[in-house]
């Protein structure tokens, strides 16, 4: 089944309780929560306060996309319950393997998530530790990006690969860009779980659970 995780970074910041309350009437599956650190991106956002204060007044299982150098260090630091995705990058960590196993110890799920030029080959070693794989269709780091020229054909390598070698049931998320457009074709190459921000969810004016509705019905 195709789900939505909606990207929180593109909320009404000042407003999250009400934009929390909005995404569950608008039945989002997941809530994208992006963690970064200024290094292993150019930027910072979210916090693990805001993450705390989110578990309290909503049910919606967390999707949480650290983009941290060695995200192992920030895991004691968030509240989280058994249907929450702790996402880390190959990319963060030279023991991503043992952060995995950190991950589920903390009785959390695991996602492994990969920059455009990361090949999809990585995750070959990895599977039986990964609950979801996160594509990356952007470079991480800011909302309101293009997608890059080999999101679609990376996806297809990535489900095929997951398929043929004994993991059709982990997951492929996609973020960054995910229009209705780009969602469309990615989800013909595999995609299953779909990250909303800018392109697609939050459009000044237009209503999230009609957008919502709208995405669910191109896939
Ligand atoms: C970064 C973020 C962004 C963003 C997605 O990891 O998750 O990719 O919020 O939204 P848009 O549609 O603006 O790329
Ligand atoms: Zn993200």
């Amino acid at each position: 089944m195709k789900q939505l995780s909606a990207s929180v970074m593109c909320a009404d910041l000042l407003n999250m309780e009400k934009a929390v309350a909005d995404l569950e009437k608008a039945g989002i599956d997941y809530l994208h929560v992006d963690i970064m650190d200024g290094s292993f991106v150019p930027n910072i956002t979210l916090g693990f306060d805001l993450i705390n204060a989110i578990k309290k007044v909503s049910n919606i299982p967390l999707d949480i996309h650290m983009m941290v150098q060695q995200p192992v260090r920030f895991l004691d630091s968030m509240h989280l319950g058994t249907e929450d995705i702790v996402c880390v990058h190959y990319e963060s960590d030279v023991h991503v393997h043992r952060t995995l196993e950190q991950i589920r110890k903390k009785g959390c799920k695991t996602g492994l998530a990969l920059n455009p030029q990361t090949p999809v080959s990585c995750v070959q070693h990895l599977s039986d530790y990964t609950d979801m794989l996160l594509i990356m269709t952007v470079s991480p780091g800011f909302a309101g990006q293009k997608m890059f020229t080999g999101a679609l054909e990376k996806t297809k390598q990535a489900r095929a690969l997951l398929d043929s070698s004994g993991y059709a049931h982990i997951p492929i998320e996609v973020d960054g860009n995910i229009s209705f457009e780009n969602g469309k074709n990615l989800s013909k190459c595999g995609a299953d779980i779909f990250v909303l921000g800018t392109s697609s969810l939050f459009i000044p004016g237009k209503d999230m659970k009609q957008s919502a509705e709208e995405f669910r019905a191109v896939l």
